[in-house]
């Protein structure tokens, strides 16, 4: 539920005390303490909800001047990080930690784009599209489509895959948060490919060997056999067994690199992208990634679906001349109900994506 401090009557006549339990809910919260969402957003609430007790001839509770004083006094420590934490309707919480710019370290991956909170909105409403599906995902980012689909769909495995390396770093640090204390029915993060993220030595291209056996690669199969054996037990032998969520894997894969290991070994069956459509440079290697994964040989059909916040016509046009002009169909259709609160300023579109074969 979402209450704006502009439109709400009700608050125009709280007490102090139902003030002080706001503030409890909120700034105060444990969750809050825990993982705090930027200082500035929590300054400007503070600010805002005082004002609009002054405005309306309220008592204001003392708590709400000395906390807001106590945020304007205090070192920022965080002053780069977000934390953002969505409460799960089957129960449960969804944190992660974000960068408060669009754009930094030359990247936009640390931030959760309005795409993937609409995309969520989207597979919130589609749970079948990934029952029991392998699901890799393009440009994943901090990670919020892929926890959000793993935790609330029943996906057999979910690939996260992104470039740039404190984008990976990121997604390392919001897998860990919600994955690690896995609860029974809670997707399984795959510790060969955390292991694998933690070895300085890796080079770009970087994917499990649970990964690549699982995608079908012979060579390695043969070569790996007993030590995949253990490998597989730890990473899965605790989890499907007891009709729990899907294994979480993460690999290292950029569109412009043209022979890479995710795309030779991952065979999805669905493929997920929000906000990847923004680069003109990037649009022909995406293009091109989009089919590697879609004309897969495993015989299955494959779909992908593409999120998007169409800032520019052009660009958008232009990734649609990629993709038509390989052997790719398209239909697009968003979700119907608005959940999550972002700027909806921007025209969104849902590109639904599937091999002509
Ligand atoms: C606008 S962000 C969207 C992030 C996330 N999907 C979201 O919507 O919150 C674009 C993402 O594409 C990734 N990206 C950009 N160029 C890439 C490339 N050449 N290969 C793979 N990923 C790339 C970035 O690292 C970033 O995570």
């Amino acid at each position: 539920m979402i209450y704006s401090l502009q439109e709400s009557e009700w608050m125009k006549k709280l007490t102090t005390r139902e003030q002080e339990e706001i503030l409890h809910l909120t700034v105060l919260s444990e969750i809050n303490k825990k993982f705090p969402i930027a200082l500035e957003h929590q300054k400007k609430f503070l600010k805002a909800f005082i004002q609009l007790m002054e405005d309306a001839n309220l008592e204001v509770a003392d708590a709400l001047y000395e906390s807001y004083a106590a945020l304007i006094s205090s070192v920022t420590i965080q002053e780069e990080l977000n934390f953002k934490t969505f409460i799960l309707e089957e129960g449960g919480m969804l944190t992660l930690e974000e960068s408060t710019r669009m754009l930094s370290h030359g990247t936009t991956g640390l931030q959760i784009w309005p795409a993937a909170l609409w995309l969520a909105e989207w597979i919130l409403e589609n749970p079948d599209v990934f029952e029991n599906k392998s699901v890799l995902e393009l440009g994943c980012g901090v990670g919020f489509t892929g926890l959000f689909t793993a935790l609330t769909c029943n996906v057999q495995q979910y690939v996260f895959t992104d470039w740039h390396r404190k984008v990976l770093q990121s997604l390392c640090r919001n897998l860990n948060l919600n994955l690690k204390q896995r609860q029974r029915g809670d997707a399984t993060l795959c510790r060969n490919c955390l292991d694998n993220f933690d070895n300085p030595n890796t080079d770009s291209d970087m994917i499990c060997k649970t990964l690549r056996r699982r995608g079908g690669g012979e060579e390695e199969e043969e070569e790996e056999e007993e030590e995949e054996e253990e490998d597989l037990l730890d990473v899965i032998g605790d989890g499907k067994e007891d009709g729990a969520g899907g294994t979480v894997h993460l690999a290292s894969l950029d569109w412009e690199q043209a022979d890479c290991d995710v795309k030779r070994f991952v065979k999805p069956d669905v493929v997920l992208a929000a906000d990847v459509i923004f680069e003109p440079k990037l649009l022909p290697s995406l293009a091109e990634t989009l089919k590697v994964f879609l004309n897969n040989q495993k015989g299955n059909e494959v779909t992908a679906y593409i999120a998007s916040s169409v800032r520019n016509e052009e660009t958008f046009a232009h990734f649609l001349r990629e993709i038509d002009s390989s052997e790719i169909g398209r239909r697009s259709k968003g979700p119907s109900k608005e959940i999550f609160h972002f700027d909806r300023s921007c025209p969104m579109k849902l590109l639904k994506l599937y091999s002509r074969k």
